[in-house]
């Protein structure tokens, strides 16, 4: 099935393309545009340009360019139809066209067969919550105020303390051993497989679509087993890359503009118990980069709230930080010094208390001041110097002037430096930072210098092509073919738009040049993106310029065609001749170039 045009340019026209790289990916704003580090490529400078006036992004160095939907496609590794859906979710644009969109993507055998295992079996933990035998597990899930509606929203359950049972009734569901045993449910004992959850209530785990992939299981009795004990890494179950409840809460995220951070899965529970379905959990390990791009894309702020004794803040420190660092806003809820989690504030002290437990929040900022200032003695110039240099890279992200001076404003206060002398020394820092991206974009702008004096005018040419439908006619009219291919090929894309169109969009022409059968489209669309971002064309089409850039292209084709000829007639000529007519046209050559 072809891609539905109409839909594609509503979802485009809907997608704000910045927002939409910045889900995946830390973005800076430079000027009207902006950067990122091509993740397309090794990339150690920001060498992709994102332009929210064009829609299209493009990476100067490895060349991969497109708009929102390509980027998704290229970045997710999915058919561009998967990402056109995936884009719509982003921005969120609802289209009832969306839902015909099939998903033309092959199923995964082997996630089918664990999926379908670990459904069954999920239903038969539920199941065992209704039996004499599972009402240990149901009181125990009562007492922890865990009632219907939320067993049946986390689809709770209990594990029969005879664990062969379980693997008896998978197996009478259809389901062979090496399945059960890669669904990583079951472990040996004297030669026989038997579940490893028995006898401990059950927390299933989901995926990003809310497929069971795993279980957490919690003991019963206050005794000395394991608290929690959790499915092994299987091929559906990555512990690093889970959130516990992402697949409920990333819709509500949205809604709310914010989503909360916690370390278990009784956190969560316990803001869902008071309306709040915008939480999930890293489930007690630390915050890893699936997490970060899992939260990225919701492109909401992030509320941290962990433990609030000194590992916790610790651990708050060092995922705030991650978070920060990839460019996400993040805030903490003040709770430092408290002893208890969101699940035991909710049961002794009720749902107002959680409440406003959950909106003492901290800026990042403010966080890390409090955190040196209350965790580390600040007696020696040494320990004031390092909070100060701790915090540099933090003063030099803050976009605002307000913000900038309280924060130094506020370690002055705390370290005893004066005002003056710590903003002085950030900005040293970020001169010397500026100085250096400044390098670093140079180095890897396309330098216009470097190009033959044919390739600049032709290249000037078709720029102006591309926005003034009047260079469009001159071309035409005077210049009818460019010397080089790639943009000889460009522009008769451009003409062919402009003779179908009363008004000019440089998106339809790309988006002309990916749908066609051109062999060379990934070149054509690496030099138009490329074209599109290039700020060094003057802006005004004057008739004096396009006159320039006529004579320009006319005498180098001239020299081309002169150098053509004269190869030509070297052809047959001897040693002596040939040195001979080849001075005299070099010498003509730098008389002409003077
Ligand atoms: P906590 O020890 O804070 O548990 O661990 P909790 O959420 O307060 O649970 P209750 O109230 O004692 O029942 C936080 C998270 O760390 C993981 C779990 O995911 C838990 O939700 N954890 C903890 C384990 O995986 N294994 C453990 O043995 C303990
Ligand atoms: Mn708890």
């Amino acid at each position: 099935m072809p891609i539905d045009e109409d839909l594609k340019k509503a979802v485009l026209d809907h997608a704000k393309i910045e927002e939409v790289v910045s889900s995946f990916l830390p973005t800076i704003k430079k000027g009207k545009d902006y950067v990122a580090k091509c993740p397309f490529h090794d990339d150690t400078n920001p060498s992709m340009r994102i332009s929210p006036s064009r829609h299209i992004f493009k990476c100067f160095v490895c060349g991969t360019g497109g708009d929102a939907i390509s980027f998704v496609s290229k970045y997710l590794h999915i058919p561009y139809r998967e990402a056109m859906i995936k884009v719509a979710e982003i921005s969120g644009y609802d289209d009832p066209r969306l839902k015909n969109q099939t998903n033309s993507r092959p199923v995964d055998q082997r996630k089918t067969t664990l999926l379908k295992c670990l459904k069954d079996l999920s239903l038969y933990y539920s199941y065992a919550l209704s039996t004499p035998e599972g009402k240990e597990g149901l009181d125990y899930l009562n007492n922890r105020q865990l009632d219907a509606s939320m067993r049946e929203k986390y689809r709770l359950g209990y594990a029969f303390n005879d664990g062969k049972a379980t693997i008896d009734f998978l197996t009478s569901r259809g389901h062979s051993l090496k399945t059960i045993e890669d669904t990583g449910i079951a472990i040996m004992s004297n030669g026989k497989y038997r579940d490893r959850s028995e006898g401990r209530v059950i927390f299933p785990l989901f995926d990003i679509d809310g497929n069971v992939i795993g279980f957490s299981a919690r003991r019963i009795k206050n005794n000395d087993d394991a608290k929690y004990v959790n499915s092994p890494e299987t091929y559906l179950f990555h512990k690093s890359s889970v959130l516990y409840n992402y697949h409920i809460a990333k819709e509500k995220a949205r809604i709310a503009g914010h989503i909360y951070v916690l370390e278990g899965f009784m956190d969560v529970f316990a803001l869902a118990r008071i309306g709040m379905d915008n939480a999930v959990a890293i489930m007690g390990t630390a915050l890893t980069q699936e997490h970060i791009a899992l939260l990225r894309q919701l492109n909401v702020e992030i509320r941290m709230c962990l433990d609030g004794d000194l590992p916790g803040q610790t651990a708050t420190l060092k995922c705030a930080k991650m978070l920060s660092e990839s460019g996400l806003k993040v805030s903490i809820v003040d709770n430092q010094n408290s002893s208890r989690d969101p699940d035991e504030i909710l049961n002794q002290d009720g749902p107002d208390a959680l409440r406003v437990y959950l909106n003492k929040l901290l800026s990042y900022e403010d966080f890390v001041l409090n955190y040196y200032k209350n965790s580390n003695p600040l007696t020696t110039n040494e320990q004031k110097k390092k909070l100060i240099a701790e915090f540099m890279p933090i003063l030099l992200r803050l976009k605002s002037q307000l913000d900038f001076d309280n924060y130094v404003h506020k370690l002055s206060i705390i370290t005893g430096y004066d005002y003056e002398s710590i903003r002085d020394l950030v900005s040293r820092s970020r001169n010397k930072s500026e100085e250096e991206t400044k390098k670093e974009v140079r180095i890897f702008h396309p330098e216009a210098k470097l190009l033959k004096r044919l390739q600049i005018a032709e290249r000037e040419l078709l720029y102006q092509m591309l926005h003034n439908p009047e260079a469009v006619v001159f071309y035409e009219h005077n210049v009818n073919s460019f010397y080089d291919e790639i943009y000889r090929n460009i522009a008769n894309f451009i003409i062919d738009y402009a003779q179908n169109h009363a008004s000019f969009n440089v998106l339809d022409i790309i988006s002309n040049i990916e749908q066609s059968e051109s062999e060379n489209k990934e070149q054509l669309l690496e030099e138009i993106t490329a074209l599109c971002f290039e700020n060094t064309h003057p802006k005004h089409c004057s008739v004096e310029l396009l006159d320039n850039l006529l004579s320009s292209i006319k005498e180098e084709k001239e020299k081309i065609f002169e150098k053509d000829m004269l190869e030509q007639s070297l052809k047959d000529k001897d040693e002596l001749e040939r040195a001979r007519i080849y001075s005299e046209y070099n010498r003509r050559r730098k008389i002409d170039d003077k």
